[in-house]
Order: C-alpha cells, then sequence, then structure tokens
C-alpha cells in the first residue's frame, strides 16, 4: 500500500511538472500574458507535407499570431484571372481560429511574385485600377473580421530611383496615386482590420527609412486610412543598431501610426555558423525583443519562418547565409530561443 501511495505520489508531482513546462515554459505563455503577439510566417508546407504533426504543435504551443509565408499572396490566390482560390489561406484560418491565434494577412500589393496574367504593362490603366480594387475587394471581403492587420502595400520604395518609387506594374501603369487607392479599398472592405504599408532595409536611420517615413506621413496628411508601419528586420548578425531602430520606431509612433516587426530573422554567414554566433544572434535577438516589450507601440512580433529549415534566406543568398530563426532544423531550441523566452518571463515577474 505504501508503494502504490509513493507512486501516486511521484506521478502527481510528474503530470504537474508537466503542466508547469507546457503552460509556463513557452513563449506563447508569457506573450498571452503580457498581452503581446508574437508568430510566425507559416510555410506552405503546412498544407502539403505530411508529417506536420510536430509543426503544427509547435506553431499553437508558442505562438499566438500567425501570417502566411506565401499563400496569401496574389500569386497564389489568383493565380487565373477571376478564380479566387482561398483554400490554403482557409485551412490556415481555421487553424488559428481553432487554437485562439490571431492572423496577419501579407499581403494585397507586391511587386514580385505577381501572377502572369496581372503582369502585364501593355492594360490600360482604367483597366489596372479595376483589377487591382476587385482583387483587395474580394479578398479583404472574404477576410473580414478574420485578418486582425493587413500588410496592403509591400516593398513599394527604391531608394535607387530619382523619385524614390520601386517601378512595378502598379506604379508604371497607376502611377503613385496606386498606393493611396489601395489603402482606401481595403478600409472600405473592413472598416475594423488594420492597415500597414510594408518594406525592409528602412529598420534604422537612412536614406530607406526616410523614404518610409515621408511615404507614409503623406499617406496620413491626405487622411488615407493607414495604421502602421510594418518592419521587415530580415537582419545580418552584427549589422543592426537597435538604438536607432528605436529612434526610427519613436518618429514612426509620433506621427501616430503604430510598427510591426514582420518579418524577423538574424542571419549568420554560412563560413561562421558555430556556438559562438548562436551566442551572439541570441543576445541580438534579445536586444530586438526587448525593444518590442518596452515600446506599446510596437504590436506585433513575427518570425520569418519556424525553424532554420524552413527560411527564405540560404535560398536567397545562394547559401552564403542562414541559420537566422530561433529553432533549429530538427525543431531544437537555439540560445535565441532561450534568450527570448527568458526575457518574456522576467518581464512576466514585474
Ligand atoms: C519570401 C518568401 O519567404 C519566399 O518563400 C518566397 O520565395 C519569396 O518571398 N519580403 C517579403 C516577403 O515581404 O513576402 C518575402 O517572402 C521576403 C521578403
Amino acid at each position: 500500500m505504501k508503494s502504490i501511495t509513493h507512486i501516486f505520489f511521484i506521478l502527481l508531482v510528474f503530470i504537474s511538472a508537466c503542466n508547469v513546462s507546457a503552460q509556463d515554459g513557452t513563449i506563447r505563455n508569457s506573450a498571452d500574458k503580457l498581452h503581446k503577439n508574437i508568430g510566425v510566417a507559416v510555410s506552405n508546407k503546412f498544407f502539403t507535407f505530411p508529417d506536420n504533426h510536430e509543426y503544427k504543435t509547435i506553431l499553437k504551443s508558442e505562438f499566438n499570431i500567425l501570417v502566411a509565408e506565401n499563400a496569401m499572396k496574389p500569386s497564389s490566390i489568383e493565380s487565373v484571372r477571376g478564380e479566387f482560390n482561398f483554400s490554403k489561406p482557409d485551412s490556415l484560418i481555421a487553424f488559428a481560429i481553432a487554437n485562439n491565434m490571431k492572423v496577419r494577412g501579407h499581403c494585397l500589393v507586391i511587386s514580385r511574385p505577381i501572377s502572369n496574367w496581372m503582369d502585364n504593362e501593355q492594360m490600360t490603366r482604367e483597366e489596372l485600377f479595376a483589377i487591382l480594387k476587385e482583387y483587395i475587394t474580394t479578398v479583404v471581403s472574404h477576410y473580414k473580421g478574420k485578418i486582425y492587420a493587413w500588410d496592403v502595400v509591400n516593398e513599394a520604395i527604391n531608394i535607387k530611383e530619382t523619385d524614390g518609387y520601386r517601378k512595378t506594374i502598379w506604379y508604371n501603369v497607376l502611377g503613385p496615386q496606386y498606393i493611396d487607392s489601395a489603402f482606401v479599398w481595403a478600409h472600405q472592405a473592413d472598416p475594423n482590420a488594420l492597415l500597414f504599408y510594408n518594406d525592409n532595409s528602412g529598420e534604422t536611420l537612412g536614406g530607406k527609412s526616410d523614404a518610409i517615413f515621408n511615404l507614409v506621413k503623406g499617406l496620413k496628411d491626405r487622411n488615407i486610412p493607414i495604421d502602421g508601419v510594418g518592419l521587415q528586420c530580415h537582419f545580418k548578425l552584427g549589422q543592426t543598431n537597435f538604438e536607432e531602430m528605436k529612434k526610427n520606431m519613436d518618429r514612426i509612433a509620433a506621427i501616430g501610426l503604430q510598427t510591426q516587426i514582420t518579418e524577423l530573422d538574424i542571419s549568420i554567414p554560412q563560413s561562421m555558423f558555430n556556438e559562438d554566433s548562436y551566442k551572439k544572434q541570441a543576445e541580438e535577438y534579445k536586444q530586438i525583443v526587448s525593444l518590442f516589450l518596452n515600446d506599446k507601440n510596437c504590436t506585433c512580433l513575427l518570425f520569418w519562418g519556424l525553424t532554420d529549415g524552413f527560411s527564405w534566406i540560404p535560398k536567397k543568398s545562394k547559401n552564403t547565409r542562414g541559420k537566422g530563426l530561433i529553432l533549429s532544423e530538427d525543431y531544437s531550441k537555439k540560445p535565441a530561443y532561450y534568450s527570448i523566452l527568458n526575457l518574456l518571463q522576467e518581464s512576466n515577474t514585474k
């Protein structure tokens, strides 16, 4: 009898220990308590690869917000003119709702990739305006009330151009006015969704962030419905000045716009894949997450992929860089994961 009681007691301690680690030991648990949105971009493999149980389990236990890495881009939703295919994003949203997670929409207007039929500069201005309006209205209405924030226009700036605009089909045929119109149409379709301008390489101070700032200030001044700026944050280890980033975030806040960290990764050169780099990476992740936690105006932080195995960086950099995320290919937790978790847990005890 005594030994049965003993076993029972051990079992009880074990079960409660499991509960503690399941509930308290995740990024999500701390983020929820702090009312902070922390999430990841979901790979297209979410929809197709058979052995995705572990992937999905980690998504829902570690994060409270999701974005589709590619499945909600126009090339995926309207690859054929007039045929809107919502199956992938719908299943992502169903997963998010079932697990009490938010969804961020990425993105309505993008330069590349876009469907071949759309990428046609022979179209008249009127025709292309109508296509864009139909696209934005259809997609935003379909997800009305389900997508909490949209990247309305993505990467419209190129500071190497004399007028500062990236020369896309949208700009070439419609002129810069497409940006104002896109925000107006998105707002008409879902007045409650938060609307963002999203771009890269403009997180700290400099020509690109000045251009982004001027663009969004212009939108605000013209009363275009914009709520914030998405800072993509595709960083390279050792190259980000976080004090400058804070200054940039503050000037955006000063004109009444939110910021969101939308596509974070901190990649490492291939020749430096070692423990020392992972420690430095953990330190930088700590700096940016602490910036995020200390800034009420910065309302979301998303990593651009769940593990190093799902990151876009190796392909993009022709394998010269990688290992930019907080979990390894085999889902094991990197020093960056623990530095973030510790910071979140500390913030919860303050
Ligand atoms: C990238 C995806 O991660 C890749 O899988 C895809 O091949 C190309 O697009 N900025 C953006 C994202 O706004 O849409 C990009 O995503 C990464 C850079």
